[in-house]
């Protein structure tokens, strides 16, 4: 017997509503509520565990591509350790995990940032050896812990940092402001490269058109952004969320997506570029970790950034980027990308998982 067109169109509203109501249900305890950390709340009288593991409430408000938070902890006597949830990895956008060491470096240095005003001293070894296994941070207490002329601007920005996709005013940044990022992000295995030359914006611009083109033609690249748009870890939660996933998996969102990049790009003074000698693990370490102290110098100043990875994410347009750049900008492997201006606060904080999760004990 043949089904009626209705029947089916029907049946289909009802089996995407289904989804959709399920996987609202099903929804995972991401919330706001780790932006609620207070200085006050310091364990000042209990274990120096717990006062070690206290510091990770600051870690976990790093930022992270497609906001995986793809790092684990566990906590010591007298050290952290800092393992690669690699199941959190985004295995076609960053199929050479490129973006989670950085993402995992932002964390890093949120914790280190913290450690240094809570009056730790602290000393990094990268890949100590077991699997997964990205950093061990050993804290040690300062002989003068609460120096009073210690510089708090990057820690309380850590609770005021986010990423900012709003347009971008043109006013420029003082020479003294971009220097006082630059300075107190600087590290001598990674460039920062900060332009404001037309000619590059373009180039830009027109690379992340190319990404687009080639990542939303691609059936499991969209179904990776549409999970991690699904649950609701990336601006709209709850039923939202799952609008967002069906429309991107099911819709050809590209085109309107790379027309408001390009306007995006276009009206932005200022981009960024971070680049290291070698193209290896522990370098996009180091690179999150100066992304990460660079954005919480801008927040202080009240400058906004925007990563923009699209252009190093299709092998094409990464070597392209690279060529886009001026030899004398001393980028060789181009690791990061980034708007960098002026603009309206960009909204409400994006959701992060409760810190027992990201616990091993
Ligand atoms: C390595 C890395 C790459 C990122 N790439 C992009 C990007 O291409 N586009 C974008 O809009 N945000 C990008 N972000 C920002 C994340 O989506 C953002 O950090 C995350 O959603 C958490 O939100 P928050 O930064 O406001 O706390 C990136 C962040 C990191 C650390």
């Amino acid at each position: 017997m043949a089904v009626s067109t209705t029947k089916v169109v029907v049946i289909s509203i009802f089996l995407i509503l289904g989804m959709v109501l399920a996987g609202v249900l099903m929804q995972p305890e991401a919330s706001l509520d780790a932006w609620n950390i207070k200085e006050s709340d310091f364990p000042a009288n209990d274990s120096r565990e717990e006062k070690l593991a206290f510091l990770l409430n600051y870690a976990v408000l790093a930022p992270s591509s497609h906001n995986s938070q793809p790092w684990k902890f566990n906590v010591s006597n007298e050290s952290i350790l800092v393992f690669a949830d690699r199941s959190r990895g985004l295995q076609v956008a960053d199929a050479d995990q490129r973006e989670l060491y950085i993402s995992m470096g932002c964390a890093l240095e949120n914790l280190i940032v913290a450690a240094d005003h809570f009056g730790y001293n602290s000393s990094v070894a990268y890949f100590p050896g077991e699997k997964d296994l990205v950093a061990k941070v050993v804290l040690q207490p300062a002989a003068n812990p609460f120096n009073p002329s210690r510089d708090t601007r990057l820690f309380s920005a850590i609770l005021a940092r986010q990423t900012n996709r709003n347009p971008y005013e043109p006013r420029a940044i003082s020479e003294a402001d971009l220097e006082t990022m630059k300075s107190l992000s600087s590290d001598a295995n990674v460039s920062i490269f900060i332009t404001r030359d037309s000619a590059i914006r373009k180039g830009f611009q027109d690379l992340v058109v190319q990404a687009n083109g080639i990542q939303y033609s691609d059936a499991n690249f969209k179904s990776e952004l549409g999970h991690w748009l699904g649950q609701g870890v990336m601006g709209p939660t709850g039923v939202q969320a799952k609008m967002a996933q069906l429309a991107v998996v099911f819709l050809d969102v590209g085109p309107e997506q790379s027309k408001k990049d390009a306007l995006l790009i276009n009206s932005t003074p200022y981009l960024g570029f971070i680049s290291t000698a070698k193209n290896d693990s522990i370098s996009s370490l180091k690179v999150g970790r100066v992304l990460e102290r660079f954005w919480l110098a801008a927040t202080a100043l009240g400058v906004s950034l925007h990563p923009m990875s699209q252009a190093l994410e299709t092998a094409q347009t990464k070597a392209n980027l690279t060529e886009l750049l001026p030899a004398e900008s001393g980028m060789m492997q181009v690791q990061q990308a980034f708007r960098l201006g002026y603009a309206k606060p960009g909204g409400a904080h994006s959701t992060r998982r409760p810190l027992q999760e990201v616990l091993i004990t």
